[in-house]
């Protein structure tokens, strides 16, 4: 049958999201959600919301969140843009500096979502192969990105959980000469951030979402910081409503309630240490993890076998096949009941 789609689309297999089963007694570790409910106060605005404003379109800009994020990060809220999730932002970015004729350099693995988009676009993808085991950069990832114009950096990187040395992002942000994204999803379950670097360096933009430290993946709303010359260009490519009033309200409430989120923060650090050491006694090799989940390896490098074994038991969690990743599983940290049983169907297999 003949195809109306242009050709770069017939030719994407397109991003496949993890899956949300809805089995019974589900486990569900397999997209990186948090384990905690989110603010106490996202509830509070639920009750007391008035319906009827609903008859109006929202705040086009979304400016109460933007001036929010600009107080707190000594920033204007010029520097700002508010997506309806960290994709939306990913989606103006790509139809921003991505085409035919301008390619995007990625980390491999990383997010895959990035390749999709740029293929979109029609554009180049150049993919940067993290060392093995490790998942460190290679010194010569300048080298490698040089004819890219977008340069994709992933700090936490996901799926494999590690963060990469503050001053090599530096550096490779100051030499390279193109536009430079730290999408930092898992940058509050980390040592430290690039934000400086989006304040400072004008070709730097810094993403952030509330779908994991915030607890509120359903709601659809992530940000990025950039000099107000790349936020104003943004600006032009953005759905002119793309974040729902209730949305803006929801993660102010939640991005205010600053003393749960430190606490909730520090729970799931704790319990993603505490997995790890059980994990590596049942034999697992864990990458070094600043983000919300592990990525490990099973005792036998068998991730498609840990993977199905674990989802006869109802246990869900993230495979992703291929020669860097096929021998590990991604485990999103859960709560103290979900961790217990991940590791009791374990101690089952591996025991
Ligand atoms: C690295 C990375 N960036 C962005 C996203 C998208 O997040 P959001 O829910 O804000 O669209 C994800 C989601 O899993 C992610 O892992």
């Amino acid at each position: 049958m003949k195809s109306y789609f242009r050709p770069e689309i017939d030719a994407m297999a397109g991003y496949v999201p993890g899956e949300q089963p809805k089995m019974a007694n589900l486990v569900k570790l397999n997209t990186n959600e948090n384990p905690f409910a989110p603010s106490p106060e996202v509830e509070k605005v639920l009750r007391s919301f008035d319906a009827a404003l609903m008859r109006r379109y929202p705040d086009p800009r979304a400016d109460a969140m933007r001036c929010a994020i600009a107080q707190r990060n000594g920033i204007k809220k010029e520097n700002v843009i508010i997506g309806n999730g960290s994709d939306d932002i990913l989606t103006m970015i790509f139809r921003s500096f991505t085409s035919p004729a301008l390619a995007m350099a990625m980390l491999y693995p990383s997010y895959s979502l990035y390749a999709e988009l740029a293929a979109m676009q029609g554009a180049e993808v150049i993919r940067i192969a993290l060392a093995e085991k490790t998942f460190a950069l290679p010194e010569n990832l300048l080298e490698q990105a040089s004819r890219a114009n977008l340069l994709m950096l992933t700090r936490p990187n996901a799926p494999t959980g590690n963060s990469f040395c503050f001053k090599t992002i530096e550096n490779i942000c100051r030499s390279f000469d193109g536009i430079v994204v730290i999408d930092e999803a898992y940058a509050d379950f980390a040592e430290d951030n690039c934000m400086e670097l989006a304040k400072t360096l004008p070709n730097v933009i810094v993403m952030r979402t509330f779908s994991k430290s915030y607890a509120l993946a359903g709601l659809r709303l992530g940000y990025a910081v950039a000099s107000e010359n790349i936020i104003e260009g943004l600006m032009k490519l953005k759905d002119s409503y793309n974040v729902d009033m209730l949305s803006q309200s929801i993660a102010l409430a939640a991005y205010n309630d600053t003393a749960y989120f430190a606490d909730r923060v520090a729970g799931v650090k704790a319990m993603r240490a505490k997995l790890k050491t059980e994990l590596e006694e049942l034999g697992f090799y864990c990458v070094d993890s600043q983000s919300n989940f592990l990525f490990a390896m099973p005792p036998d490098g068998d991730g498609e076998r840990c993977f199905k074994s674990l989802r006869e038991e109802a246990v869900i969690v993230r495979y992703f096949p291929g020669e860097a990743t096929g021998k590990y599983v991604r485990i999103t940290i859960g709560n103290e009941a979900e961790n217990a049983r991940l590791l009791e169907v374990l101690r089952g297999i591996y025991q």
